[in-house]
This record gives C-alpha cells, structure tokens and sequence, in this order.
C-alpha cells in the first residue's frame, strides 16, 4: 500500500482525496498547505494523520511514498523535480508543466533519481478510453479518417484567477487543450498500434483576452498516417464536450469523455462507502446501415480512484502506460506550439 502525501489543498487535491476512500492501494498520509483554512478541511474531512505547512517538509517525511502535485501548474515543475531528488513517486496534475522544456526537465529528473513519474490525465485511466482503443482497433469504424475533441466550459472573467491570471499559468489551451491535444494523439496512435502519434502538421488560431492568455482556441493537426483532428479547448464558453471518431465504416462517439463516472468531482464532503460509480457510454454507428449502438462500460470505482490505482499499479515500471512520459512530451511539445500560433506565451 502506498503512502500517500498531498501537496496544495485546493479544489482538486479535495477530488482526489475524496477518491482514495475507494481503494486500498494506497492511503493519504499528510498533506502540505501554504492555506491553514483548506488545510483543516482536508484534514478533518478524510482524517489525515499529519499536517505540513511547507511543501518542503512533506517532502522530507521519509514515511511518504508518493506526492500528487496539485497545485497551479507555474509550481508543478519546481516540485516534482524536488519531490523526485527527494526520491518521492509523483502524480502530477495536468498540464504537467508550463512548457516542453521543463517537462524534459521533469522527466529528466524521475529517471536520474528512478522514481515514478505521471501526469495526472485521469480520463486516460478510465476502462472507457480503453475500450475506444480497443474498439479502433478491432476496425469497429474501418480506416480512421478525422477526429473532433472539444472541451469548453464557461468561467466568468477573473484576472487574479488561475483561468485567467497569466503569472497563474491562465489560458483554455494549458487548461483544457491539454485533454483535446492527448485525445486525438492517442488516437490517431491507436489506428496504427502504437500508444500515440505526433501530428506533423499544426495550424491554431485563437481569441486572447487581456490579461495575455487564450479565451478561445482551435488547432487543426494532420498526423503521418493521414488522420486529421481539429480540437479546442474554451475557458470562456461553454462551446461543448465530446469525443467524435469519424472512419470509414462509421462513427464513434464519446459523449463524456472527460469526467465519466466521477461523483467525486463536486463532492462537497466525503462520499459515503457504499456510493455506486455511474457506468459510462459509448456509441457506435455504422455508415452502411444506418444503425446506431450504445456500449456500457462498467465501473466499480471513481475516475480519480482509477488514476491513484494506475499510479500504484506501474509504479515498478517508473511511467505508465495510461502516459508514458515520451506521450506526455509530445503533448507538451504540441500545446507550446498551439500557443505560439495563438500568440500566447509562457
Ligand atoms: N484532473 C482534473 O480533473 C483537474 C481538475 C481541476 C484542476 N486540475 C489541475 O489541478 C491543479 C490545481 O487546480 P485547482 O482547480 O485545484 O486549483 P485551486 O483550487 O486554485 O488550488 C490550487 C492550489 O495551488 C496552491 N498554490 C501554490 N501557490 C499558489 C499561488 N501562488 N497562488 C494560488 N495557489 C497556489 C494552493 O495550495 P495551498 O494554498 O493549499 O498550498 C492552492 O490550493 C491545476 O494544475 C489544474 O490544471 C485538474
């Protein structure tokens, strides 16, 4: 079992505590806050054994196992690379870091000090997305021609928040691109094989709001296998959230691809043991006739809960599959240019 230290007591290190009450791979053992307030929730609320109020010192509790980084992503790279010299496991949140380059820096660091590293993209762990995987795979939709991913979601305008702050690391593209840009490379990989592909071709445009980062951006990408996907990610709109698979039989949709089976997201306490974890759908159209089918596909823990087992059940193997750290390079080396085409800069 792993022991587990929080590190930030914000929104989604409530999420990710809340989901560890359904496995017994690991257990929280501390968290670390600058915020005495969020801290004491988070104690009270999961009963915590022990209380930091440094990062650092989470860090030096010898008994800590692993670290989920959960803070705004400017610090995500300053302390994993500190957590893996520290020789610390690390789940990091998504985007891993601001930039290619410090993601390499990241990496860098989990393999000279071998520790486990992952960006915490948990939709990656849910047994839907396998499924999708395995579905492209069988030919369910023939050859894969174009893929469509968005992700919006409407934040009201707040330039000291971390949506829109640019020193936060604000922007829809860092925020939520991230899972449209992982998607359709995970796909467009799928229909060859291979865990992922890197497009060879990107063209992005974007609206930017005054506090320098992306309201609004697009990006449209060609893969070497011909696959072709626009995504986009919107923090200033709520412009939709789905997964469309378009191949030459048919199509295959994913009309939550994100957040499926996830009532600890929005949890206000701690949900109680005997929750039941809402299975989630996929449909599957064929061209020829015309019909269309839906595939269940059952849980039996939180999406968070699948992220903090993925962690313990590779953690041997230094990255996981879920994303293997050349995958999260590649993401990252895609949003660095889909923001430099929107005139975004971090
Ligand atoms: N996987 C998902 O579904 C998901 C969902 C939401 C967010 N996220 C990711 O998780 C990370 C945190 O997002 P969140 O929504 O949880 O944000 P949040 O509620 O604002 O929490 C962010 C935390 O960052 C820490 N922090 C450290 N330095 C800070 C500074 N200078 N200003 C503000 N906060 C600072 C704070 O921790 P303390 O004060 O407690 O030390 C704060 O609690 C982001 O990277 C985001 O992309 C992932």
């Amino acid at each position: 079992m792993l022991n587990w230290g929080i590190m930030s007591a914000g929104g989604i290190a409530y999420v990710f505590c809340n989901a560890m009450r359904f496995t017994d791979s690991g257990q929280i053992l501390a968290v670390a806050s600058r915020t005495p307030s969020r801290m004491e929730r988070l104690v009270n609320d999961f009963g915590i054994p022990r209380r930091y109020t440094s990062y650092e010192a989470l860090l030096e509790d010898e008994e800590i196992d692993a670290i989920y980084i959960a803070t705004i992503h400017p610090l995500h790279a300053e302390w994993a690379i500190k957590g893996a010299e520290a020789g610390k496991h690390i789940l990091v949140e998504k985007p891993i870091s601001m930039n290619y380059a410090e993601a390499a820096a990241m990496v860098e660091a989990a393999r000279e000090n071998d520790v486990f590293l992952m960006e915490a993209f948990m939709y990656r762990c849910h047994p839907q997305v396998q499924r999708v995987v395995q579905l492209i795979q069988e030919g369910a939709i023939g050859d894969i021609q174009v893929v469509r991913a968005t992700f919006g979601t409407r934040v009201g305008f707040n330039p000291q928040s971390r949506i829109y702050n640019h020193e936060m690391g604000g922007g829809g593209i860092l925020d939520l691109g991230c899972y449209t840009a992982s998607v359709v490379r995970l796909i467009a990989g799928a229909a060859e094989g291979k865990l992922f592909l890197h497009p060879t071709v990107i063209k992005a445009t974007g609206k930017v709001g005054p506090t320098g980062v992306d309201h609004v951006a697009v990006a449209t990408l060609k893969f070497e296998n011909e696959v072709i996907a626009d995504i986009v990610a919107a923090v200033e709109g709520n412009v939709g959230r789905g997964v469309s698979i378009y191949g030459s039989e048919g199509v295959i949709s994913i009309p939550n691809p994100w957040l499926p089976s996830s009532p600890c997201r929005g949890a206000k306490e701690p949900l109680p043991l005997d929750t039941v974890f809402p299975s989630s759908t996929i449909i599957v159209q064929s061209h020829g006739s015309g019909e269309s089918s839906e595939i269940e596909v059952p849980v039996d823990r939180d999406l968070f809960t699948y992220e903090a087992d993925t962690v313990a059940n590779y953690i041997d193997a230094r990255q996981a599959p879920a994303m293997s750290w050349d995958d999260t390079l590649s993401n990252m080396r895609l949003l660095d240019t889909w923001r430099e085409e929107v005139g975004v800069v971090h």
